[in-house]
């Protein structure tokens, strides 16, 4: 599949540039648990996935640079001396976003063509645009010899995120592009950035994502709120951020705040807890644990933290029924997208069939189902 995406994007980079492009591939992710707690400063369990974007990219001779989307057929120019965000620029923004970060760090790049294209399902939840942002930042990299480390290039692509699509994101989606080890999941310290790669061997059961092919438009401003309540009760409690709070300190400014910013932030508390416990259950090979952490997280994400939607819930409150699903939960950032779930292999097909017919029927939309394979992050192609 990524073989196809690969030759297409080689092919299509050869027609419009004829020139031999760097090949750069780029993962989306999954989240096994810790759902909102990395801009806390907190603890996530992500990897990266077996989709993702390929580039195609190499120094460019005219007055401006380049870039193909092959997905969409949409060809953009622009120089480099004149930068900032575009209105509704959509994937334009990303690939500027870093080229702004590469400049604002004191590097300078030529200009540049490049072609890609991505087979990540967008608004899923599976960080489509870490993965872009993460390839033009690693392919410009080695392009322009920068001499940026990988825990430098994803500072780049949080900011471009940052300041381009207005999202004030924490740093597991490009970490988890970035770092992704094959077969495995980060255990990550989204404050010191470092990780702990764990295998991952489900037994008898295997991770499923069903796409509720929705995404509600409150999730851009509704993100952003949150971590603004966050980062308001961490100052009232007087720490750095909600990583370092436990239900005690935080009851003692209960009174100051509101009953929902207050669920919001015992919601982070209990999930930073639920990541360890998740961490020890896959190293004591307790698969029940990890089903009830994952029902566990979603049940504040929806009732506590209120970033879930009525299809989500739907999915999960559906595998709950199942005896053959030991969990389920939303991922990502929330209002749509995906719900992760773990399931008996040999049930995987008939629970893939029962919920799309239920979800048909409840909602009158398909949702998607996807089975993922763990991962190496961005790297180069020979
Ligand atoms: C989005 C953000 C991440 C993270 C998740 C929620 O994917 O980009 O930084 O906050 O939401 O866990």
């Amino acid at each position: 599949m990524n073989k196809s995406l690969i030759k297409d994007v080689k092919r299509t980079f050869k027609k419009k540039f004829r020139a031999k492009p760097l090949i750069v591939f780029s993962p989306g992710r999954i989240n096994l648990i810790g759902e909102h707690t990395d801009y806390n400063d907190g603890f996530v369990f992500p990897a990266a996935i077996n989709k993702g974007i390929a580039l195609a990219i190499s120094e460019g001779e005219a007055e401006k640079s380049q870039v193909y989307a092959l997905n969409k057929e949409e060809l953009y120019d622009f120089r480099l001396d004149n930068i900032s965000p575009l209105k509704n620029g959509g994937w334009k923004n990303y690939i500027l976003g870093v080229v702004s970060g590469i400049q604002k760090l004191g590097l300078s790049i030529g200009n540049f063509n490049a072609v890609f294209a991505g087979n990540i399902p967008g608004g899923a939840g599976m960080s489509s645009s870490a993965a872009l942002e993460n390839s033009f930042v690693y392919g410009l990299n080695e392009l322009f010899s920068l001499g940026l480390s990988k825990s430098e290039m994803i500072l780049v692509s949080q900011k471009a995120e940052h300041n381009y699509a207005g999202v004030k994101c924490g740093i597991m989606d490009q970490y988890a592009s970035m770092f992704g080890v094959k077969k495995s999941a980060l255990f990550l310290d989204c404050r010191t950035q470092e990780s702990t790669p764990f295998k991952i061997d489900f037994k008898d059961y295997r991770l499923m994502l069903i796409n509720t092919n929705v995404k509600h438009d409150l999730s851009e401003s509704a993100y952003n709120d949150r971590r603004s309540v966050c980062e308001t009760i961490s100052r009232k409690i007087d720490i750095k951020a909600l990583r370092n709070a436990s239900t005690e300190d935080l009851n003692t400014i209960k009174s100051e705040i509101s009953e929902e910013d207050y669920q919001k932030a015992l919601y982070v508390i209990e999930e930073n807890e639920r990541v360890k416990l998740f961490a020890e259950a896959i190293q004591e090979e307790d698969i029940n644990a990890l089903g009830n952490l994952l029902y566990q997280s979603h049940e504040g994400l929806s009732s506590q933290y209120k970033v879930s939607c009525v299809e989500l819930d739907f999915l999960v409150e559906n595998a709950k029924e199942n005896p053959k699903v030991l969990g389920a939960r939303m991922m990502g950032g929330g209002f749509g997208g995906c719900t992760i779930n773990l399931v008996l292999k040999s049930d995987l097909k008939r629970f893939k069939r029962d919920i799309s017919k239920k979800f048909q029927k409840e909602f009158g939309n398909d949702c998607s189902v996807y089975k993922v394979k763990l991962s190496k992050g961005t790297h180069l192609l020979k």
